[in-house]
């Protein structure tokens, strides 16, 4: 099936929250933010700011009703700061105008007087200064202090990862609109309707069913609208509460960069022993997260960041310990993949400099320390369905890896001022939300009397062809074309307390529901049909709209059933509810099963180096993907594109800059570069891994949304690889992303 935004998409059709046609007598919402990183706010004067023309109001933490709080997993971040600022851009106040253009001229007139306070920016400066936003974590499995003596190699070193901004190409924002008898509306732009709805109560002082949250889509969330869609949707709501007047808050590009949280940047530290077989016997680790100003989803990102500490390698001594550091920038945020890439490129970069070290190919090492079943990770799940070991001999026949080799080095031969090289990266990525209890999901069906279908669930369609994917279980387990089936938008009162469209679990979670509750239905119009044609259930079956009988036609169709059915009192409605079985986490131990199952992969990059330059080109990204058995392999397909070049621009252009007030530098798209057409592998193939899938994923087809980014990381070293090549004396520094600047540099270094 295709996917079935593409046509309002390419149209122009699509709605999404700036398109809802504005009410009479809208306000307009400009938030008002901290121009300092850090101090006491000393005064603040609205005066001017509200005597101006066509200004509504300006509401501050003074007028909030409830609780002035939006922490989801710790309480202690502000929705407009009261009396100390933690970082620029923090909201102070919103302006409601009449106009947006009025909001921007008021937000000039508003003086403020700040005692400033010392900026951290640096997650290592303020781990020493005891600035944590939580206590540090460890992971462990085995013995690593005893396993030093065990090794014949042993290597150290540090890493710099830096974050990355969303860049969704929706900003964020909602439109909020007051009901009769004190409710109301919020359509947001968020992954999690819930999260909103939740915050929302709290900070109104209003129950949870007096606020309906409803999503019909997302120009892309990517993570960053987890959590942080929510003090605009707030702000909106607020303002509708108190002015009794809808209001609209659509943040301008440049606002929502300054304001909002990014990728966690992370700084590591890492010790990595090795026998003479090249077997990795010990791996320590200790990471320091970037965690900003608040703690927003840092506590789960940090977890995750844990998980994939190994990435795809089995070590038996592993000590993992990570630290969540409180600085002045924006709070960090989730973003695809969850701290699960930061963990991994500090792996990788450990692995690369043993490589270095021993004068040996780096994916020598990988292979021969490659996860197998049965192997255990560090948070004790046994390994089950690895498909790692396949997807490698599956690359090396494929795509031919000698072949290339032998081309790369054959090139490298014949020129001077361009260099190739090449990485091997693989993944395993584990698939449930860490906190079990965000592992459940609901759908609500309708099949109305005329045979047409509504379905509602918790999952948020952002681009990622959730919407598609539901569609097509609904029409596959009634049998009836698509367009008899209408996917309702997000919508807290029709679906409640719905996790986050996150984790790469939301058709898993949310499709097992729909199965579910129209397995349900089935059964029923199923029994309806026996009944009618006084024959066993089990004779009956549904196929294309038609009602056979022990596989043959009947002169009953699907709508003669389902109109039937209703006249009979059969209800028409159900609800699924499902719950991922098995997982579990102990926190006490850190260990357990968290995860319902693993996805796997390898992607073999190829990059050509500009040596004069410092420029790059990738030549080909080749991936070995384990999908299970793909439900959709087109919106499955793109996803591995567009994961992979999210990566790849992670690892190699987008340079988030801030100086040392705590002011972010790379503040609008002049000077924040993201991959364009230029920029991406020339050529990308992807080669499914045949495998069975696994009866946890929803029909066997595999979570797919954040594992591929992490192929991206194979652009780093193949860079550096391709470095070497021109400049042996080059050393690893580790330091992502690798800018054209970083590499004109190692080049000559
Ligand atoms: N794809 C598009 N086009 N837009 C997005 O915002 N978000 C990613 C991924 N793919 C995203 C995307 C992230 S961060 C996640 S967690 C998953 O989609 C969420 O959707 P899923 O659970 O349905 O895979
Ligand atoms: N992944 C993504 N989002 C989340 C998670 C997770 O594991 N836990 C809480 N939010
Ligand atoms: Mo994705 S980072 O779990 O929204």
């Amino acid at each position: 099936m295709k996917n079935i935004d593409s046509k309002g998409h390419v149209t122009g059709k699509s709605i999404y929250v700036d398109d809802i046609p504005t009410i009479q007598g809208t306000g307009y919402g400009v938030v008002f933010d901290s121009p300092k990183a850090h101090g006491i706010i000393k005064s603040v004067d609205y005066t001017k700011a509200l005597a101006l023309t066509g200004v509504i109001n300006i509401l501050t933490h003074e007028h909030i009703p409830g609780e002035n709080q939006i922490g989801g997993i710790f309480p202690n971040e502000e929705l407009f700061a009261s009396k100390e600022v933690h970082f620029q851009g923090q909201p102070i106040a919103l302006i409601i105008a009449e106009s947006e253009h009025i909001g921007f001229k008021a937000r000039k007139l508003i003086e403020i007087e700040i005692e400033e306070k010392e900026v951290i920016t640096d997650p290592r400066v303020a781990q020493q200064k005891g600035q944590l936003i939580f206590p540090p974590r460890t992971f462990s499995l085995g013995s690593t202090s005893d396993a030093w003596n065990d090794c014949d190699h042993i290597f150290e070193g540090k890493v710099e990862i830096n974050g990355q901004e969303h860049l969704y190409i929706e900003t964020q924002g909602a439109y909020a609109q007051p009901l009769e008898s004190g409710n109301i509306k919020i359509s947001s732009s968020t992954q999690g309707p819930t999260v909103v709805q939740r915050a929302a109560s709290k900070v109104l002082n209003v129950g949870m069913h007096t606020i309906e949250v409803d999503v019909v889509r997302l120009g892309g969330g990517f993570g960053g609208k987890e959590d942080q869609a929510t003090p605009w949707a707030i702000m909106a709501a607020l303002g509708a509460q108190l002015l009794h007047i809808p209001v609209k808050v659509i943040l301008h590009r440049m606002d929502d960069m300054r304001m909002t949280g990014k990728r966690h940047p992370y700084s590591a530290d890492y010790k990595i022993g090795l026998a003479k077989d090249l077997k990795i016997k010990s791996y320590e680790v200790t990471f320091f997260q970037n965690a900003g100003a608040a703690a927003d989803l840092s506590p789960a990102v940090m977890e995750r960041t844990l998980f994939h500490a190994t990435n795809s390698y089995f070590i038996p001594n592993v000590k993992a310990t990570a630290y969540s550091c409180k600085t002045n920038l924006p709070p960090n945020t989730a973003f695809r993949g969850f701290g699960g890439p930061q963990g991994m490129f500090v792996i990788e970069s450990a692995l690369a400099e043993a490589a270095e070290k021993l004068g040996i190919d780096r994916q020598e090492l990988q292979k021969v320390n490659l996860i197998i079943d049965g192997d255990e990770f560090p948070y004790g799940q046994i390994a089950e369905g690895v498909g790692l070991s396949k997807a490698w001999s599956t690359l090396e026949s494929k795509f031919n890896l000698e072949a290339v080799k032998s081309k790369i080095s054959a090139f490298n031969k014949n020129n001077d001022a361009l260099k190739k090289g090449y990485a091997l990266m693989p993944i395993t990525f584990g698939i449930s939300f860490t906190k079990t209890p965000m592992n459940q999901a609901r759908a609500l069906v309708h099949i109305y009397s005329d045979g047409t279908v509504g379905i509602s669930t918790g999952a948020v369609e952002m681009g990622q062809g959730v919407n598609t994917k539901m569609l097509q279980i609904a029409a596959d387990v009634f049998s009836i074309p698509a367009n008899k089936i209408k996917l309702e938008s997000t919508n807290t009162t029709r679906v409640a307390n719905t996790s986050p469209t996150a984790a790469s679990a939301t058709a898993d979670l949310n499709g097992k529901a729909l199965e579910k509750a129209c397995n349900a239905l089935l059964e029923r119009l199923t029994k309806s049909a026996a009944n009618q044609f006084k024959v066993e259930t089990s004779s009956i079956s549904l196929v294309n709209e038609a009602i056979l009988i022990d596989g043959s036609p009947s002169e009953m169709s699907w709508i003669e059933l389902v109109d039937m059915a209703f006249l009979e009192r059969v209800c028409l409605t159900e609800n699924g509810h499902y719950a991922t079985p098995l997982i579990n986490f102990d926190k006490d131990k850190e260990k357990g099963h968290p995860f319902a199952y693993h996805v796997f992969g390898l992607a073999l990059t190829e990059v050509t180096l500009d040596c004069i330059r410092g420029t790059y080109d990738f030549d080909a990204v080749k991936i070995v993907h384990d999908f299970g058995k793909s439900m959709n392999p087109t919106v499955d397909r793109g996803q591995i594109e567009g994961g992979l070049v999210q990566g790849i621009g992670w690892m190699t252009l987008e340079e988030i800059r801030y100086n040392e007030e705590g002011r972010l530098l790379s503040n609008s798209l002049s000077t924040y570069k993201v991959p364009d057409i230029y920029s991406v592998p020339k050529e990308v193939v992807i080669e499914p891994l045949d495998t069975e899938g696994t009866e946890m994923a929803i029909l066997k087809s595999k979570a797919v949304g954040e594992p591929p980014l992490m192929y991206g990381i194979g652009a780093y070293f193949a860079i550096e690889h391709a470095i070497k090549a021109f400049n042996p004396q080059y050393q690893s520094t580790f330091d992502a992303p690798f800018t054209h600047e970083k590499v004109l540099t190692a080049l000559y270094s």
